[in-house]
């Protein structure tokens, strides 16, 4: 292998219902996911040295095996690889956004070191996605998907094809992280809810009714984290007072997003948030959503 380049793509997670707790302390899920047009880039390159080196643009992410790439890697080749492997990693999917950023770079490592070292594990690439992480599983098939479980029950869901995505997204990027497990405890206290179905969203998909999809998207961590994260109570607040919706959280937060079936009013909404939010920092994204 000389080089290969892949892109690593955001999750936004459209459905997320959460249902009891596990006697293994995971939560059954409900998720209907896809895929937005903001990508990490891997580079993988062999190295003479025997191991695995990672470099990455964000400093503040570790590069030893609290890396899902190197977790990635090393369940496929070992902790020290002879030739060694290089992979380098320029994010740009903001770190603990519930934007799925390290597991969809885990499940890249697993296909493309599969691919490009010959080892013929496809049939278990699933598998080892999910020891690496919940998400990991969904990243591997992306595109529109309802997932189960603890996430890795993944069923495609298959909807009829357009040449141009007619789907967009504006991701509201505050500069905090939130901890998925610090939600999933708030939640436990709080006490789970009955919880909706995602057959309304799946119908509005479908027919492409952009009100129905708006009406049907739903995230049970919306409360708790909106009432435990003080930046993302506040851009919802500004939100309704500017344009009169509100954002809808991805995963656990903290990135939050608006659909439209129009680009122009996304520019429009992000152009009147640059204006009118004081605080917190955000970085806002426009991108088209992958079926
Ligand atoms: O599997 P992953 O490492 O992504 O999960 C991070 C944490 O989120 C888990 O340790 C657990 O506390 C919580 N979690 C959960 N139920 C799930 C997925 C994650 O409680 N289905």
């Amino acid at each position: 292998m000389t080089e290969t380049i892949a892109e690593a793509y955001a999750k936004l997670n459209l459905f997320l219902a959460v249902r009891e707790a596990r006697p293994d302390g995971y939560h059954e899920l409900d998720m209907v996911n896809a895929e937005a047009g903001l990508s990490d880039r891997l580079t993988f390159r062999d190295r003479v040295v025997p191991g695995i080196e990672i470099r990455c643009s964000d400093k503040r992410i570790p590069l030893d095996h609290r890396n899902l790439v190197w977790k990635a890697a090393s369940l496929l080749l070992g902790d020290r690889p002879d030739p060694g492997i290089d992979i380098k990693i320029e994010k740009r999917i903001p770190v603990g956004a519930g934007l799925g950023g390290g597991s969809s770079d885990a499940a890249v490592t697993l296909r493309t070191l599969n691919q490009v070292r010959s080892l013929g594990r496809d049939r278990d690439l699933p598998e080892l996605a999910a020891q690496i992480g919940s998400d990991v599983p969904y990243s591997l098939v992306g595109g529109l998907c309802r997932c189960r479980g603890r996430g890795e029950q993944i069923e495609r869901i298959e909807i009829p094809q357009s040449s141009e995505p007619w789907l967009h997204v504006l991701l509201i990027l505050p500069n905090v992280a939130v901890r998925t497990a610090y939600a999933y405890k708030w939640l436990d206290e709080r006490g789970i809810g009955n919880e909706c179905q995602p057959s309304a969203l799946l119908d509005a998909i479908e027919k492409r009714n952009i009100g129905q999809i708006r009406d049907s998207l739903h995230n049970s961590f919306d409360s708790v984290v909106s009432e435990w994260v003080p930046q993302i109570k506040h851009i919802k607040a500004v939100m309704k007072t500017l344009i009169g919706r509100e954002p809808q959280l991805s995963g656990s937060g903290s990135a939050m997003f608006l659909l439209s079936d129009q680009v122009g009013e996304l520019s429009e909404v992000r152009d009147r948030l640059r204006d009118g939010l004081d605080w917190p920092l955000c970085r806002f994204e426009i991108a088209p959503l992958m079926f």
